[in-house]
């Protein structure tokens, strides 16, 4: 039997007032009509409780446009989790922020795209950066611990002390530094997020020389940019063993961007329980521990480390989801990735970056 999942990502709704480029939501976005509703989100989160988990992070889309938040943060709160709110901060009032955190919200999580007002707003797609500052400062003065969260790209790479410098100011405990992750909108635009070796040769250094000077005040995340590595991310830390993702229209997913697996059956919450699509069901079973993995993966030492990479890149580079990460050097597919940085790193034409929208 599976362990229990440590926590529940809960994706209120695709709706949001931003239109970032490199989200990794699906670019069929779940309308309003098809999302949850307060009743059924209230179920969620009873069976993922009872399933084990202890963390509920309320995200999207932006979980500010669900009037019904204040209810189910309440609700979340009242089962003994850690009500966990990630938002782009816009719509989030010094009012609106207390009253949150009056029902039980424990920690937010703010989203910056980047660290001027101008490269903030062109990839947000919408003025949004003097609205995460006044958010910030709130949820500071309530005294709740904030993580910045930026994704980094080709767009605002060259820009990372800042971006460092502005989360420290803005009072931040944590600051996750995620390289794109090619799903969904952002594997749309990859052409246009793609970073180059030049540009990631000089943010390393930038980053590891931050995380030394600000230890013990600011932690730094800095995921990497896989595609120019040589070896896979340890995706999700395995399938199906940390955490489960609801999203807007109740579907469950092994990890946040699975409906990219199209042969891949999902189940939802409307049809069954959590108990039993975490432990019973195919989606859940189909890459979990070692026994699916073809070589080179089944017979590499580092399978416990990486699990293999990411299954969704493995069927969106290879169209089998069992495949090893094309990113792997040992990957028989690595030449599709090459070509792609070869391609589209620094295309002789940038194309211009498509606005997520729902259409
Ligand atoms: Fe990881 Fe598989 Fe590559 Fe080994 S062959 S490093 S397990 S992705
Ligand atoms: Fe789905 Fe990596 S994003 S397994």
């Amino acid at each position: 039997m599976a362990e229990a999942p440590f926590g529940l990502l809960a994706e209120l709704t695709h709706r949001c007032p931003l239109q970032c480029g490199y989200c990794s939501n699906p670019v069929e976005l779940v309308r309003r009509n098809a999302e949850l509703d307060t009743e059924s989100w209230r179920r969620v989160f009873d069976q993922a409780r009872s399933l084990g988990a202890l963390q509920i992070h309320l995200s999207g889309g932006e979980p500010l446009l669900r009037p019904d938040l204040p209810e189910l943060v309440t609700h979340a709160n009242s089962l003994g989790c850690y009500v966990n709110l990630v938002t782009s901060g816009v719509g989030l009032s010094r009012d609106r922020l207390r009253d949150l955190a009056s029902h039980g919200v424990d920690h937010v999580q703010l989203s910056l795209q980047d660290a001027t007002r101008e490269g903030n707003d062109r990839i947000a797609g919408i003025k949004a950066f003097d609205r995460k500052v006044e958010a910030a400062a709130y949820i500071r003065d309530e005294g709740l611990p904030l993580t910045v969260n930026t994704v980094l790209h080709r767009q605002n790479l060259d820009n990372i002390a800042g971006i460092i410098a502005m989360a420290e100011e803005m009072g931040a405990e944590r600051l996750e530094l995620a390289n794109t992750q090619y799903y969904g909108w952002a594997l749309r635009n990859r052409a246009v997020l793609l970073p180059t070796r030049e540009q990631l040769a000089v943010a390393d250094p930038i980053v590891a020389a931050a995380q030394e000077r600000l230890r013990g005040r600011m932690e730094i995340v800095y995921v990497i940019a896989d595609y120019h590595e040589a070896h896979p991310k340890p995706c999700m830390y395995g399938w199906g063993v940390r955490q489960l993702t609801v999203a807007p229209n109740g579907d469950v997913l092994p990890c946040p961007a699975a409906t990219v697996i199209s042969s891949l059956e999902i189940e939802n919450v409307r049809d069954s329980s959590l108990h039993e699509i975490w432990h019973n069901s195919p989606s859940f079973n189909a890459f979990r521990g070692f026994e699916w993995m073809k070589d080179p993966c089944r017979s590499c030492p580092r399978k416990e480390i990486d699990f293999g990479g990411c299954r969704c890149q493995a069927f969106q580079l290879t169209g089998d989801a069992a495949n090893t990460d094309p990113v792997c050097s040992l990957s028989p597919s690595r030449s599709t990735v090459d070509l792609i940085l070869e391609t589209e790193m620094t295309p002789a034409e940038v194309p211009a970056m498509a606005m997520r929208k729902m259409t």
